[in-house]
């Protein structure tokens, strides 16, 4: 079985890389039907153009500057989505929280990448987060977690999958950020081949 899958990106689009590499070398069955981007100058747009995938832009911009809501540009988005009819949306480094009126469209569809744990540091700094915490003595390792988006809540929802990231004392917050992406790309990977094969083969 092949999954249908749109991928939201805001940047690097190192974990759509993830994801087109795990497909390329079968140890994915999926099928990114689109990807989506915020920023129009997102890298993962070339990454997904060198993969022969389609490419969307949809900025916020545009839509605040004309008086327009967080849900008119939602709806829209929904929209363009749904012309590639995917199974599953993942949001790959996306920035934006989606309001319902994405999520209503796509219930228990959508899949997000976050670099903590469960209930840990929760919105877009939680790499440096996490590193200032362990600095202060509050903690002593963090991780990933992959999950559902059921709701507005941030960075929340059922967990599909998380991994352990230690922090070591001689880290710079570079060396915690390149370990994080590393761990990431796995396990995106991994949550993504257990959600899309499910029970099957077990
Ligand atoms: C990742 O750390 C992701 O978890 C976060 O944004 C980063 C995106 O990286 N929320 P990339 O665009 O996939 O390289």
């Amino acid at each position: 079985m092949t999954a249908r899958v749109a991928v939201l990106i805001s940047g690097n689009g190192s974990n759509l890389q993830a994801i087109l590499d795990a497909i390329r070398m079968q140890v994915l069955g999926a099928e990114v039907v689109v990807v989506i981007s915020n920023r129009k100058r997102a890298y993962g747009l070339e990454r997904a153009t060198k993969a022969g995938v389609p490419t969307r832009y949809h900025g916020l911009k545009p839509y605040l500057d004309a008086g327009k809501t967080r849900e008119d540009y939602d709806a829209d988005l929904a929209a363009i989505v749904g012309e590639y009819d995917p199974e599953w949306i993942v949001l790959a480094g996306w920035m934006h929280i989606l309001s319902n009126a994405f999520l209503k469209r796509y219930p228990y569809a959508v899949v997000n990448l976050h670099p903590a744990l469960p209930g840990k540091f929760p919105g877009a700094h939680a790499i440096q987060e996490a590193y200032e915490a362990f600095q202060a003595g509050l903690i002593d390792h963090t991780g990933i977690m992959v999950h559902l988006v059921p709701d507005e809540k941030v960075d929340a929802g059922p967990v599909i999958a998380t991994t352990e990231v230690p922090i070591y004392w001689s880290d710079t917050l570079a060396m915690l950020e390149n370990r994080m992406h590393q761990n990431e790309h796995k396990l995106l990977v991994q949550a993504l081949q257990r959600l899309f094969e499910g029970d099957e083969d077990e």
